[in-house]
């Protein structure tokens, strides 16, 4: 379950997090948003959806739930929906128990945020539960990087950021995605393999 404290953590990011991710973005997660979004069709779920940056993404068609822990992040995400002209639900919610009935979505996305919920096997299966059969399933996260050395280093920075921020730097979920019965369609590893992008289906 998510705590009180990683929703004021979030409550308080809110304001730089745009700002800070935007960096980040042009660097690290190149082209994440556009992957992810361009897979996605129908009935979509986003999960900690944040401030809504997939939002200018989605195509045309798709109908765009989200729900997110903190209640600054949403609000941001809100506005951004407003402002695109973008219908969507937008709705605050704990990633461990998804606010839906079984089979209600042809598509759930998670993006940059496995590595931070409580318990990302339990959110996992939530997001299979959601979904209909044959449905989609899009990730898209910084894990443990394929490079020695820099694991090394992930190791150290989450000494720090677990405690500080809720933050994994040596996650990765596939294997997760994999031991929840998912057939993997596609998948993309970059940047030392340090950053992950999954297309799965639900059987
Ligand atoms: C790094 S941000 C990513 C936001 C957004 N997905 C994006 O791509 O920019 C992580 C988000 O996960 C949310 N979060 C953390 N734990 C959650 C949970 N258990 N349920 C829902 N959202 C959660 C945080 O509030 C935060 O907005």
């Amino acid at each position: 379950m998510a705590t009180d404290r990683q929703k004021r953590v979030w409550d308080e990011a809110a304001p730089r997090y745009d700002r800070q991710i935007a960096f980040l973005e042009r660097h690290w997660f190149v082209g994440a948003r556009e992957w992810v979004c361009a897979r996605a069709q129908g009935r979509v779920l986003e999960v900690a959806i944040g401030t809504g940056r997939n939002l200018p993404f989605y195509r045309p068609g798709t109908t765009i739930t989200g729900i997110e822990l903190s209640t600054e992040m949403l609000a941001v995400a809100r506005t951004r929906a407003a402002e695109l002209g973008r219908a969507a639900d937008l709705r605050e919610g704990d990633a461990h128990r998804l606010p839906f009935e079984d089979g209600s979505f042809d598509t759930v996305v998670c993006v940059l945020s496995l590595c931070t919920i409580t318990d990302p096997a339990r959110a996992i299966g939530e997001m299979k539960r959601v979904l209909v059969p044959g449905g989609t399933l899009l990730l898209a996260d910084h894990i443990r990087s394929s490079f020695g050395p820099l694991r090394v280093a992930q190791r150290l920075a989450e000494q720090v950021t677990i405690r500080t921020a809720g933050e994994h730097f040596t996650r990765r979920q596939l294997p997760l995605v994999q031991a929840q019965g998912f057939e993997i369609v596609e998948t993309e590893r970059l940047k030392a393999g340090t950053v992950e992008r999954i297309r799965a289906r639900k059987p």
